[in-house]
């Protein structure tokens, strides 16, 4: 029987009450899968940032790299001024542990509500892999003649080969996946960055040739992709792109899939002893601390990534069946609200994942 270490970063606002949900999901799906874990729980985040100054220390960092997945809820606070704890939490905690890959699946599940005319969910199902240590999030560069009417701010873009190789090899793996169609589009902007996107399109084509032949490659540019998610989203099965193109880019998609409160994400460091942490997209929503309004199902659906990153496979299709059960019954989801309570969607999810029938049709 497997057993888990893993930490848990409650944060703010509303992060401690979706985090609550997720892991009553976990201990359902671990009751059915016959797995056990470990909590340890962390208080990183605003509220102990303006109580001791520190956000996620180093010592931390070395403890957190022990735990075999970390779950988080939200981090970002309305008295702590914008970058601290972006930079001082998620972003440390993605450099040190070396988290290289942010997976973002976007999938529309029925019962939810697309911005997008016309289109269900049986066109809206793809992945990000988003390479997430490197880029223009290096934070390489430099002011000169700051503060003067000369002053120059260079911000450099770093793309090593490893770097861009060790995510497009994750990204061809995923794209062979079982549930995958066997595609993986590169998206980059090799017309006009010609450094780093001829690095990448190079590496995307040796390694896709050497290693991945039965991989269908494909390249676009990133302003068509942000075209294309919204006039042809069914056009995509695996995208892998660089960090700042994927943060943009997964914004786009959150939207089209339904919006913050669906969206589930994963740092990964896919590595034999790597760590990963998984987040739901929404922020912090102070405004919604506290009110059992917020809807736990980007949480839930981030603890499914979980399961699956742990070879939990079976608990995360359950999870998943949950989730969709669940968006197929809320009241008003297509509305943009719930309609129910954030702890009465996760009873909801719960039970499913404890009492749903395999069938043969649903796959599990
Ligand atoms: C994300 C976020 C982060 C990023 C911020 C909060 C630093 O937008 O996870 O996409 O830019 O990567
Ligand atoms: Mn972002």
């Amino acid at each position: 029987m497997s057993h888990y270490q893993i930490a848990v970063i409650p944060g703010d606002g509303t992060g401690p009450e979706v985090v609550r949900e997720g892991l009553r999901v976990l201990e359902a799906a671990a009751g059915r899968a016959g797995f056990t874990y470990d909590l340890t729980e962390y208080d990183f985040g605003g509220e102990r940032y303006l109580r001791t100054g520190e956000t996620l220390p180093d010592s931390a960092v070395s403890e957190l790299r022990d735990f075999d997945a970390i779950f988080l809820g939200a981090i970002g606070h309305p008295e702590v001024a914008p970058g601290i704890l972006e930079q001082g939490i998620l972003l440390k905690a993605r450099f040190d542990l070396d988290l290289y890959i942010n997976l973002r699946p976007v999938k529309l599940y029925p019962g939810v509500e697309t911005p997008i005319k016309d289109k269900g969910p049986q066109d809206i199902d793809f992945v990000v892999v988003r390479e997430n240590t490197e880029g223009l999030y290096a934070s390489t560069g430099g002011f000169l003649r700051k503060g003067t009417p000369d002053e120059i701010a260079v911000q450099e873009s770093v793309n090593t080969r490893k770097g861009a190789e060790r995510c497009l090899r994750y990204a061809f793996d995923y794209a062979k996946r079982p549930d995958r169609r066997g595609e993986l589009t590169l998206v980059g902007k090799t017309n006009v960055l010609t450094y780093a996107w001829n690095l990448w399109w190079r590496a995307f084509n040796e390694v896709g040739e050497a290693d991945y032949p039965q991989v269908k490659r494909e390249y676009a540019h990133v302003d068509a992709v942000c075209m294309w998610f919204v006039k042809n989203p069914e056009w995509f099965d695996v995208i892998v792109t660089d960090n700042m193109f994927g943060d943009i880019i997964t914004d786009l998609a959150a939207m089209i899939q339904g919006g913050l409160g669906i969206a589930a994400g994963g740092n990964i460091n896919p590595d034999p002893g790597g760590t990963a942490m998984f987040e739901p997209m929404g922020g912090s929503a102070p405004k919604y601390a506290g009110q059992n309004k917020i809807n736990p199902l980007a949480a839930i659906s981030s603890m499914q990534m979980m399961l699956d990153h742990l070879g939990e496979k079976d608990a995360a299709r359950w999870v998943e069946a949950g989730v969709m059960h669940s968006t197929e019954r809320l009241p008003s989801l297509a509305a943009g609200r719930m309609g129910m309570s954030t702890s009465e969607v996760g009873d909801m999810v719960v039970t499913h994942v404890k009492e749903g029938t395999v069938t043969e049709e649903s796959g599990w």
